[in-house]
């Protein structure tokens, strides 16, 4: 990745450091690559309440199992109804409208405008060096992949035929468990290979080319970022994706052999146990790849982080959403989507903004930092790149 990558290492090996200076709840590691953490195995969502949990306890980390804020249990539900407008009120107090806002209000604004063309301008600087980018269904939609949420279009709304108890239950751990076969027929109209990457993919890969790109973190399962060109180790898939499979009781599996059965929707078992194969996508009440939780906790460092990108999500689904208060709270983000999302601060982001850590998208008059692009992805980057005066 030009300039961000051969400087990776090195903000690898400092930036847990730095991280834990930021949140002194998070659970941070002294590893130095990528490898050697997997190899321990112990990583956890880039911010959790509760101080070193052993390494089987931070396996079922909540923090870093995948859920959608739509689905909430009773007590959830309790919580958001009752006490959570007081414990926000009390945070916003305390911490938010207190020293956060004091701090923020002293610093100057990094764009001198904001709306698209001000980030042009930005990303040009020198001061924005590093570009993080977020994507979600949306970024594909143009190539023919539906999104899932969005009403009468998304994924959701179109799965009647596979008689589902709902909808979201095609991508849960233990509905799969017992019937696999609604998700091989899903993967099979959804598998990489059938589709071409958009322009907003090509756009993230000039971000790469410019050596503006940090990372990229993805939910989307059809690789098409890479496809489009960006490098694999800028390519956070937080969700993952089709490249590696194993059964439910952990045996790798031939990818080849495991395409084979999702192109004809057909659920493959495991020749070692006989447990059902899954691709090594992320399902509801799974953890997210360890690599997640490591890159999350660097890439949104303040001397890693200097612009964030937000494309085409809905930020409904956990941890990923939570990222976008990751960032400086000075640091500029642009939201492309077709709706206003992120708006209000999550569950978990109460806490954080507890610890001054940051919020959700301001998009108001007040706001200092946020700007939004209501529209396609591809006309949002189309109109960023005439700003640039970059081919996409
Ligand atoms: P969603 O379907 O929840 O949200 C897509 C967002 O993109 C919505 O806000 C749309 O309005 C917007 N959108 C759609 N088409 C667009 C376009 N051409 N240009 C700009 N915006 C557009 O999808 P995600 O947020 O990605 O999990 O969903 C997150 C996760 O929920 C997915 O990764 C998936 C799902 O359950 C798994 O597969 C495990």
């Amino acid at each position: 990745m030009g300039e961000a990558e051969e400087t990776e290492e090195t903000h690898d090996a400092e930036s847990p450091a730095a991280a834990s200076e930021k949140t002194t709840t998070t659970t941070t590691t002294t590893t130095t690559t990528e490898d050697e953490g997997r190899r321990r195995g112990n990583e956890t969502s880039s911010s959790s309440l509760s101080s070193s949990p052993s390494e089987e306890e931070e396996e079922r980390s909540p923090e870093t199992s995948l859920r959608s804020e739509t689905e909430s249990s009773g007590s959830e539900e309790e919580t958001s109804s009752s006490s959570s407008e007081g414990v926000r009120e009390l945070l916003r107090r305390l911490a938010i409208d207190g020293e956060g806002e004091k701090t923020l209000a002293a610093k100057q604004p990094r764009l001198k405008t904001r709306d698209v063309k001000g980030i042009a301008e930005y990303i040009e600087s020198d001061e924005c060096k590093n570009v993080v980018v977020m994507c979600g269904a949306g970024v594909s939609v143009a190539a023919g992949i539906p999104d899932f949420r969005t009403p009468g279009t998304g994924l959701y709304d179109n799965l009647a035929e596979y008689d589902l108890p709902y909808p979201q239950a095609v991508f849960e751990i233990g509905f799969f468990e017992s019937n696999p076969e609604p998700f091989y027929l899903l993967a099979s109209h959804l598998q990489p290979g059938k589709f071409e990457p958009t322009k907003t993919h090509k756009f993230i890969k000039l971000l790469e080319t410019k050596k503006k790109l940090r990372r990229c973190f993805t939910q989307n399962i059809d690789s098409l970022e890479t496809k489009a060109g960006v490098s694999e180790e800028l390519v956070v898939a937080a969700h993952g994706n089709f490249d590696t499979a194993r059964c439910l009781k952990g045996h790798s599996q031939d990818i080849e052999k495991v395409m084979e059965h999702v192109a004809k929707g057909e659920p493959m078992r495991c020749e070692t146990c006989g447990e059902y194969v899954k691709p090594d996508i992320v399902f509801f009440g799974e953890n997210l790849p360890i690599r997640f939780g490591q890159l999350a906790r660097i890439d949104f460092n303040p001397e890693n982080c200097d612009l964030l990108i937000v494309m085409g999500t809905s930020l409904q689904v956990q941890p990923f959403a939570g990222l976008i208060e990751y960032p400086d709270i000075d640091c500029p983000r642009l939201l492309i989507n077709r709706e206003k999302v992120g708006e209000v601060p999550s569950r978990r982001s109460f806490f954080e903004m507890g610890m001054s850590k940051g919020r959700g998208f301001d998009f108001s008059e007040e706001g200092k930092r946020d700007v939004l692009f209501l529209g396609d992805c591809d006309d949002g980057v189309s109109e960023l790149c005439k700003h640039l005066g970059w081919e996409v």
